[in-house]
Formats: C-alpha cells, sequence, structure tokens
C-alpha cells in the first residue's frame, strides 16, 4: 500500500480503515475503537449517516444540549443546540430565562426570497439583448413548468428574472438574476436545477433567435448556480423593557448596565476587529441550532458575515437603543433556512430536533434561530459589561482540564473550590492535582 492511491472510495468502509492505518497512524497509536466507538450501534441509522458524504469512516459526535425556558411570540420552547463550546447553552439558557421575565423574545420574518444567477458572457450589441428580454423571459418559464409543479402548488416557485448588464464592469458579462420562493425548503436543489435549465434555455434561444446575426448567436455560460447571499430571506429578533425592569446584575446599576452595554453594541458597530468577535457570538447560538436542526451552517455563516458588511464596513449584525427609557436590543439577520428536504429529516439527530421544536415551518424556524443568535449575544455583552467573560467560561473550562487530567469527583469538587477565586490554567489545575496527590500519598 501507499500513501497515495487510486480508487479510494470503491474500498470497503473496513479497507479504507486497513488503508488508513498502514499508512497514517503509527501503529503504537492505532486503536480501531476509537472509530468503532463512534458508530451507531443501530447498523441502519450508521448506514443512513454513511450515505450522507462520501469515504465515511466514522462520526464525529458533538454534544447535543438543550436551552430551556425561551419564550418567543408568546410560545415557549426548549431550543436543541449541537455545539462543543462550553458556556454557550448555558450562557443561552440563562439569557432565556432572564427574558421571560420581562415579557420574552419576539421575532418577525421579514421576506423568505432567496436568490440565484446565472452568469454568462455576450458579445452583441446590450440593447439588442434588451429588447430580446420580455420574449426569453417566456421561454424560460416555459422550459422549467415540469421541474417547479410541485414547488408550485406549494405556493412557491420564480418570483422573477432580470436581466442584469454587467459590462460597465467586466466587458460582454451579464447576469440572469432570479428571485426564488422555496417555501419549508432551503432550496439548494431546486435552485440549481432551475438555473441549469435557464442555462440551457438561454443557449437555444439565443443560437435560434433571427434577430441576433454572427457571434451574437454565441453565449458564454460561465456558471449557473445559487447565491447564498439572500439579503432578502430576513428575520429580526428583539427584546424590550424599561431600563429600571432589567435589575442589578453583578452589583452594577440596571442604569449602568443598560448605558455599557448600549456602548459594547456600539464600538461593535464602528470596529470590525470588535464586530467580528461580537457576530461570533451570535453564530455561537445560531450555528448551534442550524447544525442541530440539519441545517447548512456554511451558507448561514457566509450569509450572515457578508450582510454585516452590506454597507462597505463590517459591523455588528445586532444594534441596542436607549430610548424613552427603554431597553432594546435586536438582531436582523438573513437566514436561508429548510425544515424539509436536505438533512433535516434525514438525520435522526435533526428529526428529533425539530419534533423538540414542534415541527416548525422554516419561517418559524428563521424566529426560532434569530432569538437564539440573540439571546446569546445579550449573555457574552452582558458578561462582558460586567464580571468579564472568563469566570463563566472558567468553570467549564476547569471541568475539561480535570477530565483530561482523569480526576476522581472528590478531586474535581476540591479543585473546584480551590479555583473558585483564582485563574484557571492548565499547568495550575495539573500542579495542584500532583500536590494534593503527593499530600495524600505522604499522608498514608
Ligand atoms: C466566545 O465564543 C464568544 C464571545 O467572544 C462573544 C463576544 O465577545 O461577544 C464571548
Amino acid at each position: 500500500m501507499s500513501k497515495l492511491i487510486n480508487g479510494f472510495s470503491k474500498l470497503t468502509k473496513s479497507a479504507k480503515i486497513t488503508w488508513l492505518s498502514e499508512n497514517y497512524i503509527d501503529e503504537n497509536h492505532f486503536n480501531i475503537e476509537v472509530i468503532e466507538n463512534s458508530w451507531y450501534q443501530n447498523e441502519s441509522i450508521q448506514k443512513i449517516l454513511e450515505g450522507f458524504s462520501e469515504n465515511t469512516i466514522s462520526n464525529f459526535h458533538l454534544p447535543f444540549g438543550l436551552a430551556p425556558n425561551f419564550l418567543i411570540n408568546e410560545k415557549p420552547y426548549c431550543i436543541p443546540m449541537a455545539i462543543e463550546e462550553s458556556s454557550v447553552v448555558a450562557a443561552a439558557a440563562g439569557a432565556a430565562k432572564y427574558w421571560l421575565d420581562r415579557g420574552g423574545f419576539h421575532a418577525k420574518v421579514i421576506d423568505t426570497k432567496k436568490i440565484g444567477q446565472v452568469h454568462f458572457y455576450w458579445f452583441g450589441d446590450t440593447e439588442k439583448l434588451k429588447s430580446s428580454f420580455n420574449t426569453l423571459k417566456t421561454a424560460l418559464l416555459k422550459d422549467i413548468e415540469p421541474l417547479t409543479a410541485n414547488m408550485v402548488k406549494r405556493g412557491g416557485g420564480v418570483l422573477d428574472i432580470e436581466l442584469l448588464d454587467k459590462t460597465a464592469e467586466e466587458p460582454n458579462y451579464y447576469q440572469l438574476f432570479v428571485t426564488f420562493e422555496t417555501c419549508n425548503s432551503m432550496g439548494a436543489n431546486f435552485i440549481n436545477s432551475i438555473l441549469e435549465s435557464f442555462a440551457t434555455t438561454l443557449t437555444s434561444y439565443i443560437s435560434n433567435n433571427e434577430n441576433f446575426i454572427g457571434k451574437e448567436k454565441e453565449v458564454k455560460i460561465i456558471m449557473s448556480i445559487l447565491s447564498n447571499f439572500t439579503p432578502e430571506c430576513l428575520v429580526k429578533a428583539w427584546v424590550e423593557c424599561p431600563i429600571e425592569k432589567l435589575g442589578t446584575y453583578n452589583s452594577m446599576s440596571a442604569n449602568e448596565l443598560a448605558d455599557k452595554f448600549y456602548t459594547a453594541v456600539k464600538i461593535a458597530k464602528l470596529d470590525p476587529y470588535r464586530a467580528t468577535t461580537h457576530n461570533k457570538g451570535i453564530f455561537n447560538g445560531i450555528d448551534a441550532v442550524v447544525i442541530a436542526t440539519g441545517n447548512d451552517f456554511r451558507a448561514v455563516e457566509a450569509c450572515g458575515h457578508t450582510y454585516a458588511a452590506k454597507d462597505g464596513k463590517y459591523r455588528s449584525l445586532s444594534t441596542c437603543s436607549l430610548e424613552n427609557n427603554i431597553f432594546r436590543f435586536e438582531l436582523e439577520i438573513p437566514l436561508a433556512l429548510g425544515t424539509v428536504g436536505g438533512l433535516t429529516k434525514l438525520h435522526p439527530m435533526s428529526q428529533l430536533a425539530l419534533e423538540i421544536l414542534g415541527n416548525p415551518s422554516a419561517q418559524e424556524l428563521m424566529e426560532i434561530i434569530a432569538v437564539v443568535g440573540l439571546a446569546q449575544n445579550f449573555a457574552a455583552v452582558r458578561s462582558l459589561v460586567t464580571s468579564g467573560i472568563q469566570k463563566g467560561h472558567m468553570k467549564m473550562h476547569l471541568g475539561n482540564i480535570l477530565q483530561q487530567l482523569g480526576a476522581t469527583e472528590m478531586e474535581k469538587a476540591n479543585c473546584q473550590s480551590h479555583f473558585s477565586d483564582k485563574v484557571v490554567s492548565h499547568s495550575a489545575v495539573r500542579d495542584y492535582l500532583e500536590n494534593s496527590r503527593l499530600e495524600i500519598n505522604a499522608k498514608c
């Protein structure tokens, strides 16, 4: 065997593992149990998971936690979150409980439009192309009828097709810029199929058009693909209460908290270094629910960050205002999600997650996920402007270090109390543990 291989995908799972162990893992370290322990015991579920991707040899597990007590538009939710970072679920649950006593969270879908583009080059007079566009549009829509019939029945389909003249930016470059409604599905496959059909229709329409001559009969299709930037698939989530109702937090008065919180969000609006971390805190919550519900977190992240930079500078996605003595904290974010199709109903854990959420529509899921992003952001910024973030983080961090060092339950309890007012680091915990073990041995 060799470190390079042809036909790897054709090997059986066990042959892939053997090849891996022989070529990429030191034989003294290879432990098949690491791979096997992460398989589902139920073989048919394991097969489903393996079918999602290629060359699968095992599963990579993330903790699946619950953040209860979310009140969203007067309705209670328990939120499933798949995330490895300590403190995120605890912070979401803390923020949910806090806002439960202050009217809960509010959320509203603003729009649900998705976007796709056919990028093409055409070598003729732009005005000629523009004047043919209405008949071209009719042909484009006619040819996709068989593909859209089901989606149309569900209330979706193609909403609009525009011809964009991009020749000022790049000679001969045009786009078909298409707007879609994909109802409860994220719609990637649907959109891409339609766009590829448009590319075919466009090519034959142009080559058969009698008004075009010579070079004008040629179109060069560059690519047909959805855009993950969906600024019109937008949702807004917010919380608000009179400033005095914020209460005292970590011995900080409501007024001081409101003021520092407002300033922290303002800083995240004007400084991209802070905005990136601020938005990362929002995505801690968003991604965890996006992953738990089997949605595409890369698409959601890419879109969110582009939206954060929509006015030419990367800014905070959330906004805070203190007007008429009301504290209002709001998040406006594009979220292209689905509750049917893709992994949503195939992955056993996302099926469970959607069930826990009451099998929401895609629009309801947009509201839920925006709320979790806001809650996460609220919890992070509140900690930052009061106790600092490390206090909460370190408790969980200490737990992880103790686990790694193989501490007993008794040692864990002693360490938790010892480090309650001290800085936690791996070496400090290891030293403390080693010393206390030495002391115990000396006494025996
Ligand atoms: C850590 O994962 C997220 C935070 O850094 C977010 C923030 O700074 O707002 C705490």
